[in-house]
């Protein structure tokens, strides 16, 4: 019987995620898509998990709401359609925990739904359709929203007395996050920081550039290392190893910026790299990302 399989894309990333499927998934076929939606025919099931998308599942197809059962989650595609009532509460009541099957309706345009599948994995977040859980918040950048969906899809322990090296700080979106959950932050990046961020004083600035770090520039223990650097990913890796193998922190999380086609190329040698420097890694598209990644590794 001929599979389907549905991926859940950000508007700003649609152009890379076909260049992923020409690349990756050449045996795909694109099946039915609206901006945001995409369902594909055929394929491996097992190994169609593409990393520019929110979430990627089985298609189970159009259907009738008089057809649906619960539980299940429900997403829409834009602002602008209305799911009812009575399936936001079904939708807000369920609960899938990590290796059940998460069932996913999506309202894809008006009087149009899809139902879609996917066993829910450590990395997956809580929410239908894996959008943001958070809304307005009142921070120097957009980064405040990548480091906590970070946090909250990977249950990281930024906490109080933990220590956070980030890399790319200015303005000071992830900082305001990492300070608010108690953390101590040493923010490097030669642009200025917002004055709310200075004012903690848990949060020192190295006002330079990455690659001027050494052995010498920092005395204190590191958990972590942030970076946020709008520089090509093989750049960040390369300085980001050269830091973590003095400073031995427990862990990455790195913004990996494809603002070009050969970054995404690139992705499956940084991994190795990464990998072989003795860490267990996630690679997340993350709810508020356009076109990035997140890397997020531990030391095995
Ligand atoms: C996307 S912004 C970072 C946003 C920031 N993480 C936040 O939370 O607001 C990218 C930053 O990388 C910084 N950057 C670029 N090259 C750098 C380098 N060589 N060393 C340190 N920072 C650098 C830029 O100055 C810029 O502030």
């Amino acid at each position: 019987m001929t599979q389907y399989f549905f991926a859940l894309v950000n508007p700003e990333v649609e152009s890379l995620f076909k260049l992923e499927m020409k690349l990756y998934y050449p045996q795909m076929k694109l099946a039915y898509s609206r901006s945001g939606f995409f369902t594909f025919k055929g394929g491996d099931e097992k190994k169609f998990q593409p990393l520019m998308c929110r979430l990627s599942g089985r298609c189970i197809g159009k259907i009738d709401l008089k057809d649906l059962k619960a539980p299940f989650w429900a997403w829409k595609r834009t602002e602008e359609l209305n799911l009812s009532p009575e399936l936001t509460q079904i939708s807000d009541n369920t609960w899938f925990k990590i290796g059940e099957t998460a069932r996913l309706l999506m309202m894809v345009g008006e009087n149009e739904y899809w139902l879609g599948e996917y066993e829910l994995e450590e990395d997956h977040l809580q929410t239908p359709g894996e959008v943001s859980f958070l809304k307005d918040i009142d921070s120097p950048s957009r980064a405040y929203y990548k480091i906590a969906e970070a946090a909250e899809a990977l249950n990281l322990d930024f906490a109080e007395g933990v220590r956070v090296l980030e890399l790319g700080s200015a303005p000071g979106g992830a900082s305001q996050f990492l300070l608010e959950q108690g953390c101590e932050v040493i923010g490097v990046d030669p642009a200025l920081m917002d004055p709310k961020i200075l004012k903690y004083p848990r949060f020192k600035h190295f006002k330079a550039p990455f690659e001027s770090l050494t052995e010498r520039s920092i005395r204190d223990r590191i958990d972590w290392i942030v970076s946020d650097i709008n520089l090509p990913p093989t750049v960040v890796i390369k300085e980001v190893l050269r830091l973590e193998s003095f400073l031995q922190p427990k862990g990455l999380v790195l913004t990996l910026k494809l603002n070009q086609d050969k970054h995404l190329e690139h992705l499956g040698k940084i991994i190795s790299q990464v990998e072989k420097a003795g860490f267990r890694i996630f690679v997340k598209h993350l709810p508020t990302h356009r076109k990035e990644v997140a890397l997020i590794a531990w030391r095995s």
